[in-house]
């Protein structure tokens, strides 16, 4: 995700934003830039790629006490130095970095190029310097109240302006910012750890207030221009807890991010009760679509097998789903008008690559679910739609997948709006759900404690055993796949009408048996297939829906999730079986962020 630094003070400035940039690294960037404000206008240097890119070109750089720094993880346009942040003005008199999303820019690009601006880069944070350009009026902190009424989206954002060269103005929504506050000098952080190693004293920015950082001063104010009165939150974090945002781990960080990076994938693409992904044109992408291939590897498979659940269902197109490598070597038929969607985190799963390489061979088009912009899958595909889950550093996917799976619902709810297979009440009273979701999932993960005693009974178990039948089958896998690939505890996941067939003979005494039972139609079949288990002795860790008081009876441990439509249910469901798994890993005392034989990014066969 983007980082921002900001600095005030009677320090050198460039190396403590550099400084501080440094510390941002851990969330991942494609490029990477500094502005600071000098006796005869702005001095801006910035380059794609690593900070050492942009520290080579630094000799000769100027002394300031003011500036601001950035390092961007690609959203609108390409990475590279253009796109890179600061971005300037038509005259280059205000500097802005940005985190987040402006929805609207493409309107407001519109509006002020007709208005004379001349914009320089692809991306959404270019309409803010016009914007802010256009707003002045002798007045900085003015200009940036003006600016905001016209924004739609998320934003931390820090201008600077050698017209007022004595100040930093912040403001945020929707994307987090902090004012560090050290002696004589203060500094501007879209994370604490970022300035921990100069002052552990916050003013935490919630959405709407704005900073006005000197060097001698913080003013707070609401972006009406109310003052603003917060007490200092002070961070007693060890170096190690600060990288990880006061996690002890990438993986649990990144587990609690998941009502962000739902909203954040959500944003801009509702209007009206409906989906709208009138930005890629997906209408004419799916228009004639007759068959629909999902590929993908591990978990992006796993959210694959939702899709293909979601999409027969909703929109009533025929979906086959498979692993990319065992695709890549199928004599597949493609029927006419067949699409393939391929889901990869990375954009560089080589197996994947393959897939989408070949099935362009044979003119198929392709659509790509991917979380990083300009990677592989995601220049070669015909059309794409991010994840906007924001980099994941843990090898264990989290977040990614909860996008990928959400995405999934989008497009199955966007297709059968297109082909009218449900009715127009019943998709916005679907999509109305799907944005509670992010909230659901916050209650879900207050579970974490539960989950971590439940961990440290069995953490010592040998195997354990995943059941679930539909949808939930489809969540087990998942829930398996993290826990063996973390704890290194032989899981399997099973569908549970296939016990019977062969599984049962391996339930004996304390044996886990990780049972999910959300979908209502199937509860009674689970029962049985639970009281199976019970009766070879195996203890039932039961993830269920609150007031499934069948299922909740016969558990050994349970977990209940909150109620939600019954297709929706993965997005809670797997907050439990990421935490188990986390937690037994832990318990365990194992490498949670690194496992042992594995890569984050599987780029060669
Ligand atoms: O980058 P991708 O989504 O293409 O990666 C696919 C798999 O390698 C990945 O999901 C893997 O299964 C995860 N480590 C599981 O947590």
């Amino acid at each position: 995700m983007c980082g921002i630094i900001g600095y005030a003070g009677y320090r050198d400035a460039i190396p403590e934003i550099i400084e501080g940039l440094k510390r941002l690294e851990y969330r991942g960037y494609d490029s990477a830039g500094v502005a600071v404000i000098t006796d005869v206008g702005l001095w801006i240097e910035k380059r794609e790629g690593r900070l050492s890119r942009l520290e080579e070109c630094l000799n000769g750089r100027p002394q300031a006490c003011i500036g601001v720094g950035h390092t961007r993880w690609a959203t609108h346009g390409v990475p590279n130095d253009v796109n890179a942040h600061p971005h300037v003005d038509c005259q280059e008199e205000f500097a802005v970095v940005h985190n987040g999303i402006i929805e609207n820019f493409g309107h407001l690009r519109r509006w002020l190029v007709q208005k004379g601006h001349v914009f320089r880069s692809q991306t959404d944070t270019e309409v803010l310097c016009h914007l802010i350009e256009d707003c002045y009026q002798g007045d900085l902190v003015e200009a940036v109240r003006k600016a905001i009424p016209y924004l739609e989206g998320s934003y931390a954002m820090a201008v600077i302006s050698p017209k007022e060269p004595d100040k930093i103005v912040a403001i945020r929504k929707d994307s987090p910012l902090m004012v560090g506050l050290g002696e004589q000098e203060f500094f501007l952080a879209s994370d604490i750890p970022a300035v921990l190693s100069r002052t552990n004293r916050f003013y935490v920015l919630e959405d709407g207030e704005m900073a006005i950082v000197t060097p001698t001063e913080v003013r707070l104010s609401s972006v009406d221009g109310n003052e603003v009165h917060k007490d200092v939150f002070t961070a007693n974090w060890d170096p190690v807890q600060a990288e990880k945002n006061g996690h002890p781990h990438f993986m649990l960080k990144e587990i609690y991010e998941q009502p962000r990076a739902l909203r954040d994938t959500m944003r801009g693409r509702i209007a009206d009760g409906r989906i709208d992904f009138s930005d890629v044109q997906l209408d004419l992408f799916l228009q004639d679509v007759r068959k629909i291939f999902i590929v993908g590897c591990g978990t992006a498979y796993h959210a694959g097998m939702v899709g293909r659940h979601v999409i027969e269902k909703l929109a009533r197109v025929p979906v086959e789903v498979d692993i990319a490598s065992e695709f890549r070597y199928r004599e597949v038929l493609w029927p006419e008008n067949s699409i393939l969607i391929v889901i990869s985190q990375s954009g560089e799963t080589a197996d994947t690559l393959a897939v989408l390489r070949e099935a362009k061979r044979r003119g198929i088009k392709v659509l790509a679910v991917t979380n990083v912009v300009g990677s592989s899958v995601a220049r070669e595909a015909d059309t794409v739609l991010y994840t906007w889950a924001g980099p994941e550093i843990a090898v264990a996917s989290t977040k990614a997948y909860s996008t990928q799976v959400l995405l999934m619902y989008m497009i199955a709810l966007f297709m059968a709006g297109q082909r009218e297979t449900l009715p127009q009440e019943v998709i916005t009273e679907m999509v109305k759900e799907l944005t509670s979701l992010p909230d659901k999932i916050q209650q879900v993960l207050e579970c974490s404690a539960e989950v971590e005693a439940i961990a440290g009974k069995y953490h010592r178990a040998s195997s354990a055993f995943f059941l679930g039948r539909g949808l939930d089958y489809m969540i087990v896998l998942e829930g398996a796949l993290k826990l063996k690939e973390i704890s290194y505890i032989h899981a399997e996941a099973y569908a549970a009408g296939e016990l019977k067939h062969g599984t049962l003979a391996l339930i004996e005494e304390g044996v886990p048996v990780i049972s999910l039972v959300t979908q209502d139609d199937l509860q009674d079949k689970m029962v049985s297939n639970i009281k199976e288990v019970k009766a070879r002795k195996g203890t039932i860790i039961g993830i269920t829906k609150e007031g499934m008081t069948k299922t909740i009876e016969e558990c050994d441990e349970v977990i209940t999730i909150p109620d939600t439509d019954q297709l929706f249910t993965p997005l809670l469901s797997v907050i439990p079986l990421q935490l188990l798994a986390y937690h037994i890993a832990v318990a365990r005392g194992c490498d949670v962020d690194k496992p042992r034989n594995l890569a984050k990014s599987v780029t060669v066969e």
